[in-house]
């Protein structure tokens, strides 16, 4: 029976009885009590009765009391109770068609549960799944003890963080993700279990290379003409010395025509040597050719210096480099922009560890602190006079990183902008020469994808100096803590 209804039912006996005892004493009250014994033995009969009524009745009343405060109770924790199962079935409904695959894990990282997303993306079924290390599961074996060393690290303080990882599906499929760690803590404040968000970036990862790729291909347009230039130059004496190569050529034919008849007209022979002016013409050929030679190298150079900018797919992978190439390569590459401003020192460290980094992104970091230096010298009150840029490489083994310095004796930054240099879109130049977008590329490149530093400091009117640090081992660049 419902509790409504055993309510109900208890109001209705109380009543009866109610008019039990109304009706006894009207009936007691009619006879005359004083002149019939046996009358007033019924009457005392009926008013125990009634005594005995009334007190079950007070304790029905307050059972019912009782009832409908539990009632009232049970009726609230009924409803808390039906809203949270809503709640759930909510969350169950969000988790499950969430586009990224979400597990829930014991404090241990067992899987306990995962959502759809899950099998679409890593091709495992829940199955397959459950009660398996979600690292071995969706890691290499050697990301998985690494990744998993962080998390352990982190949820034991029951810490939220993200991590960047190249996934292994079901197929062998490898893919970049972002793993979302959240450890959930008990009332007694121990972690119980771990959900864990995975989602594909592949795609996001992509559009950072293209973004990156633009941007290299960027600074190739802006420094095209200057390149153009720097072609031109080696270009011209190629030519001069091909063509003088083949006057040369011109003046031995008929000599060599001469010579290889059987009958010699020496005579006619020493005529031509001497009027052509062979013996000059041919003592400078050696010359020419080491110059044209030189000039193709010069080309080739910088030819190579526009394919490490260019180069596709640069934009993410991260190879060992050659930190002292990469300043060579932005070096020939800015020529144009230092050479008439300025003279270069380079003190390259000769034993160099190579770093785990994306060479096309470190050419194009060196390339904007050397533009920077050559473009305030410029502007500085010398003018045009020859300033220095003083490009240093040196390494600090324990601290595990490759140092970059870039110097030049230029007007230096004032105290009151130094601090906001690194700001996107943050500028000093005249519209149309600087964007503000260099500095800010150059820390993004060096600290969030290397986990590296840039440091600038300057003495105003004297000089300017910018550090770089990159880690020798790359790491986990991508990790950003929740
Ligand atoms: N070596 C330097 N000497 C003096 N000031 C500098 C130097 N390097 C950078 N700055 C200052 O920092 C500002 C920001 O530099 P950043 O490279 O980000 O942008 P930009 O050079 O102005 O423009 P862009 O690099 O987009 O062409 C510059 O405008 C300049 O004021
Ligand atoms: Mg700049």
């Amino acid at each position: 029976m419902a509790d409504a209804d055993r309510v109900a039912d208890l109001e209705r006996t109380i009543a009866a009885q109610q008019r039990t005892i109304e009706a006894l004493m009207d009936a007691v009250e009619q006879r005359d009590l004083a002149s019939t014994p046996s009358a007033f033995a019924v009457w005392h009969q009926h008013a125990a009765l009634a005594d005995v009524v009334e007190r079950k009745t007070r304790r029905l009343r307050a059972a019912l009391d009782e009832i409908r405060g539990l009632h009232e109770s049970l009726t609230a924790k009924t409803a808390e109770l039906e809203a949270k199962r809503d709640e759930a079935a909510m969350l169950a409904l969000v988790a499950r068609h969430m586009e990224s695959a979400v597990l829930i894990c014991d404090a241990g990282g067992c899987v306990e549960w995962a959502n759809e997303s899950f099998t679409v993306q890593t091709g495992h079924t829940f199955a397959e799944a459950v009660g398996r290390r979600a690292v071995d599961l969706l890691l290499s074996p050697e990301a998985a003890d690494e990744v998993n060393a962080r998390i352990q690290a982190r949820t034991d303080r029951a810490e939220a963080f993200s991590v960047e990882a190249l996934s292994t599906a079901k197929d062998g499929r490898c893919y970049p993700v972002e793993l979302d760690v959240r450890p959930v803590v008990s009332d007694e404040g121990a972690v119980w279990r771990v959900v864990a968000i995975l989602r594909d970036i592949s795609a996001r990862k992509e559009a950072e290379a293209r973004l990156a790729q633009a941007e290299r291909l960027e600074s190739i347009g802006e420094l095209a003409a200057g390149v153009a230039h720097e072609i031109n130059t080696p270009m011209q004496y190629i030519g001069d010395n091909l063509t003088f190569l083949r006057r040369a050529v011109e003046v031995g034919h008929p000599l060599f025509a001469l010579l290889s008849d059987p009958a010699v007209d020496w005579a006619k022979a020493a005529e031509i040597v001497t009027e052509r002016h062979f013996r000059f013409v041919f003592d400078r050929a050696p010359g020419a050719i080491d110059q044209a030679l030189e000039g193709v190298a010069a080309v080739s150079k910088i030819v190579a210096a526009m394919r490490a900018f260019s180069r596709v797919g640069s934009g993410d992978a991260k190879t060992l480099t050659d930190v002292n190439a990469c300043v060579e390569t932005a070096l020939t590459f800015s020529r144009s922009e230092w050479r008439y401003v300025a003279e270069v020192e380079t003190r390259l460290a000769p034993d160099l560890p190579l770093i785990e980094a994306d060479g096309g992104a470190i050419n194009q970091v060196i390339l904007n602190l050397i533009v920077n230096a050559a473009q305030a010298i410029r502007g500085g009150a010398r003018g045009d006079a020859s300033g220095t840029i003083t490009v240093t490489t040196s390494h600090d083994r324990d601290a595990g990183h490759v140092v970059l310095e870039v110097g030049d004796d230029g007007p230096g930054i004032p105290p009151g902008i130094i601090g906001r240099v690194f700001d996107p879109f943050f500028t000093t130049k005249q519209v149309g020469e600087g964007t503000g977008q260099g500095l800010a590329l150059a820390q993004s490149i060096v600290v969030k994808r290397h986990g590296g530093s840039i440091d600038v400091s300057s003495i105003p009117e004297h000089a300017t100096l910018f550090t770089v640090r990159l880690p020798i081992e790359s790491g986990d660049s991508g990790e950003t803590t929740a």
